[in-house]
C-alpha cells in the first residue's frame, strides 16, 4: 500500500481525504490519504524523513505549511517556485518535488462557468498563498487583474512579483481592501474571487464585500468551500450575479494532485459527489 498524507495544523476540517480515498477506491488503486497534523517546529523533520520513506507516494499541503515547506524540497516545479508556495509534493525514491495545483484548479472551475477569460477584468481579494497562486495563473490569461488586500503591502509585493513574472500578460494592480478601494476595482470587472479567508466557518456571517457593491452582470467565486454557500455568494446571487462555490476549486486542485501522484485521471465526478456529500451540498 502507498500512501498521501495531508500536512496542516490542524488538519481536522479537511475534505480531502473523502475525496482521495473515494478516488482511490474506484480506480481499485491500493492508495490511502491520511490527514497528519504536522506542527511548524516538526515540518522539517516529517519532511525529510516520514515523507522519503518508500510506502508514501507524495502529500498535500496546507494552512500553515505551504510556503515554508519550498525550503525542505529537493525540487520545485517552474511555476509552484514563482508563487512562493507548494500545496502537492511527490516522493520518487526518496526524491521530493513540488507543485502548486491551486491555481490551476481555480481556472479550471472558473473557466468551466465564465468561458474564456481572455481580455476579462478580475478582481482578487487576498494576498495569502491561496490569491498568490491563483493571480499567478490569471495573469498568464485575463486583460486586468486588480488586487485588493487588507494589508496593503502583500497585495503591492504580490503585484510587484507577478508584473516581473515572464508569463504574465496582464495589466496588474494593486489596492488596500477597504470601500473605496472595492469601488475603484469594481468599476468594469467582470469577475471577483474572495481568495480571502473571510465568511469562512465559523465566521458566517462576515463578508469581505458590501452587498451595495456587487452588480448582475459580475461572476462572483468564492473559494471558501465551508460554507459553500457563504453570506457574499449568498448577497451576490441576491444581486443578480452568477456565483461559484469553492468547491470546483477544492476537487480541481485534487484532481491535479491525483494524477501527479498515481500518473491516471483521476475519477473527476466520484471526487465532487464525495465532496458535496461531505459538505451536505446534495
Ligand atoms: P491562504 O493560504 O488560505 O491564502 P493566508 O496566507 O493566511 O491563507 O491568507 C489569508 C488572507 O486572508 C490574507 O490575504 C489576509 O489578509 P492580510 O494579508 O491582511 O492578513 C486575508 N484575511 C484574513 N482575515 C481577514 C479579515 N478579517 N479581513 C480581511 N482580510 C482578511
Amino acid at each position: 500500500m502507498k500512501f498521501c498524507y495531508l500536512i496542516g495544523y490542524p488538519v481536522g476540517h479537511s475534505m480531502s481525504a473523502v475525496m482521495h480515498n473515494a478516488a482511490f477506491q474506484e480506480l481499485g488503486l491500493d492508495f490511502r490519504y491520511e490527514l497528519h497534523p504536522v506542527k511548524p517546529e516538526e515540518l522539517g523533520r516529517f519532511v525529510s524523513s516520514t515523507m522519503r520513506t518508500s510506502d508514501v507516494r507524495g502529500a498535500s499541503v496546507t494552512i500553515p505549511h505551504k510556503v515554508s515547506v519550498v525550503s525542505h524540497l529537493d525540487e520545485v516545479d517552474a511555476v509552484a517556485m514563482s508563487i512562493g508556495a507548494v500545496n502537492t509534493i511527490v516522493n520518487d525514491d526518496g526524491w521530493l518535488k513540488g507543485y502548486n495545483t491551486d491555481g490551476i484548479g481555480a481556472m479550471r472551475s472558473l473557466e468551466e462557468a465564465f468561458g474564456d477569460l481572455h481580455g476579462a477584468k478580475v478582481v482578487i481579494l487576498g494576498a495569502g498563498g491561496a490569491a498568490r497562486a491563483i493571480s499567478y495563473y490569471l495573469s498568464t490569461v485575463v486583460g486586468e487583474l486588480v488586487i485588493l488586500n487588507r494589508t496593503f503591502e502583500r497585495a503591492e509585493e504580490l503585484a510587484d512579483a507577478i508584473i516581473e513574472y515572464s508569463e504574465c500578460r496582464s495589466t496588474i494592480s494593486a489596492l488596500r481592501l477597504c470601500s473605496e478601494g472595492l469601488g475603484r476595482a469594481l468599476d468594469g470587472a467582470d469577475v471577483i474571487i474572495n481568495a480571502t479567508s473571510v465568511g469562512m466557518k465559523p465566521n458566517i456571517d462576515a463578508t469581505p464585500i458590501d452587498s451595495k457593491l456587487l452588480r448582475s452582470d459580475l461572476l462572483v467565486l468564492d473559494i471558501v468551500y465551508n460554507p459553500p454557500k457563504t453570506r457574499l455568494l449568498r448577497e451576490a446571487e441576491a444581486a443578480g450575479a452568477r456565483t461559484l462555490t469553492g468547491v470546483g476549486m477544492l476537487v480541481y486542485q485534487g484532481v491535479a494532485a491525483f494524477k501527479l501522484w498515481t500518473g491516471m485521471d483521476a475519477p473527476e465526478e466520484t471526487m465532487m459527489r464525495s465532496v458535496e456529500e461531505a459538505l451536505g451540498v446534495v
